[in-house]
């Protein structure tokens, strides 16, 4: 079967209770359920993770190879910041879809420069849950 890793980063545990205005009143758990449903809607099997640390993340990634054709992630503010972020998914050379909930080109300056970005070969930003949907359309219709 079609697996697949959906990586989400720090502060992403904290949804339903942070700053609701940007990213919605739903918690991270029903985040979780939406993305279980998607997956099972295009036919893939998933594995989620969260860590709110960089170097776990990492470990993830690298653990990646050979275990999931694709990699869908969401760096949270590791975005950008980490170029360990961004070598760890070039090291395991796997297609890599990048999901922000919120529209990170139009907030503040920091947020507009992704490192991951770089590497991704899409960038799915401000359509909220349904983005991490997005992603696995693509990966459907693209690769697997
Ligand atoms: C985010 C956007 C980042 O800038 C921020 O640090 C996050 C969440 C998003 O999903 O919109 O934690 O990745």
């Amino acid at each position: 079967m079609r697996k697949i890793i959906v990586i989400n980063g720090p502060n992403l545990n904290m949804l339903g209770i942070r700053e609701p205005e940007i990213y919605g009143k739903n918690d991270f758990s029903s985040l979780q359920d939406f993305i279980k449903l998607s997956a099972k809607e295009f036919g893939f099997e998933l594995d989620l993770f969260q860590s709110n640390h960089e170097g776990a993340i990492v470990d993830k990634i690298q653990q990646s190879l050979n275990n999931y054709q694709a990699i869908i992630i969401n760096p949270a503010a590791y975005t950008h910041t980490s170029i360990a972020i961004l070598d760890a998914l070039k090291s395991v050379a796997l297609p890599v879809v990048e999901v922000h909930l919120s529209d990170i080109g139009n907030r503040e300056e920091f947020r507009k420069f992704s490192y991951v970005s770089l590497y991704a070969e899409k960038t799915i930003c401000g359509y909220g849950f349904e983005g991490y949907r997005m992603a696995l359309e693509y990966l459907s219709n693209k690769y697997l």
